[in-house]
């Protein structure tokens, strides 16, 4: 079923601006006009302007901006990130569904991504604000074979490759903010979150979920976090392609979790140093139970924030959310 839907869709963008007989179609693809009939409707239902006109037949006149797998799939560039898609329309949160599908023995790479979520997850059991079509809400299954410990790695790893299709692609010279907050000029622009489920000494499965506020107003944000927030539209002063962007991502973070996997993690964690914005900061410092001011002076080999308390003990800290001197405090 899924497939000839595919196949017509396909025709009919290779025949862009053009009409295409059901005739033409049913001849090409072997099967009848009702079944073509059934296909686009369908097509239409999920928000493609297919134009017909007897005799002439069918023509393509508008693509849905939604994250459709048959739309990610056409023109992505990866051998298994983003391979295998879920889409929702609206979902309580990605990474609660890609648990379920992990759990299922979903393979590696599965991705579960919403046009909207109603109970998106942020870090620290904050909310995750995640409007219709305004932004990239996914979440990717990872199965690593490495130690539970090194699970953070992967989320800097995340950053990375967001931080470089962001700067490389977009001009926008975005900075990572411990953990793996992706700012630009101060303002969050993306989040990940990370969930995990090991055995003692072994990864089952990582789900990175990832928020990138893409083409949201200003007054698409709740008033409370819009002077911490942005996103690519308001700093690139006009809308960007979501299927494009997302496509750039997965490729980018293929790329890097093939080279972690095939070579070392080193490269990842010296572009994180290039692109952090946090060492060599006066920062306050949230975790679950309390907060904590220091100087953020390194970051060891697993990805904590080793920082100097004003008493000038040293501590390591692997969870938490860091505001930085000089910015809005109310994390
Ligand atoms: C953070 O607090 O910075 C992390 C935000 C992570 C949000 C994303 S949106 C897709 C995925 N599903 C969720 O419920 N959360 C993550």
């Amino acid at each position: 079923m899924g497939n000839l839907r595919n196949e017509i869709l396909a025709l009919l963008k290779k025949y862009a601006n053009q009409y295409v007989s059901g005739e033409e179609i049913s001849r090409r693809l072997g099967v009848s006009r009702t079944a073509i009939w059934k296909h686009i409707q369908t097509l239409r239902e999920e928000g493609y302007h297919i134009d017909s006109v007897p005799k002439l037949g069918y023509r393509l006149e508008g693509v849905p901006d939604k994250m459709l797998p048959y739309e990610i799939a056409n023109g992505l560039n990866t051998s298994f990130l983003g391979q295998e898609v879920f889409h929702y329309e609206e979902i309580e949160s990605t990474n609660n569904i890609a648990k379920g599908k992990a759990e299922e023995n979903a393979p590696e790479g599965t991705m579960i991504i919403a046009e909207s979520q109603t109970a998106g997850k942020g870090r620290l059991g904050r909310p995750w604000f995640s409007p219709k079509g305004k932004g990239l809400w996914f979440s990717l299954i990872l199965r690593p074979r490495v130690n539970p410990r090194e699970a953070g790695k992967f989320t800097m790893l995340a950053a990375v490759a967001i931080a470089k299709v962001l700067r490389e692609k977009y001009g926008l010279s975005v900075g990572i903010k411990w953990p793996n907050d992706i700012l630009y000029q101060g303002k969050k622009l993306c989040g990940i979150l990370l969930e995990i489920k090991a055995e003692a000494d072994m990864v089952d499965y990582l789900i990175l979920g990832i928020g990138l506020n893409v083409n949201l107003e200003e007054s698409d944000f709740p008033p409370e976090v819009r002077e911490r927030a942005t996103s690519l539209r308001l700093e690139l002063g006009r809308p960007v392609m979501r299927l494009e962007l997302l496509q750039e991502l997965l490729a980018e973070m293929e790329n890097q979790y093939l080279l972690a996997r095939e070579k070392s993690f080193a490269p990842i964690m010296q572009s994180w140093m290039n692109y952090n914005i946090t060492l060599g900061r006066e920062v306050l410092i949230t975790t679950w139970q309390e907060q904590y001011r220091g100087k953020a002076i390194g970051i060891d080999p697993s990805g904590g924030l080793v920082v100097e308390l004003p008493d000038k003990s040293i501590r390591t800290f692997y969870s938490g959310d860091v505001t930085l001197q000089g910015e809005p405090s109310n994390f």
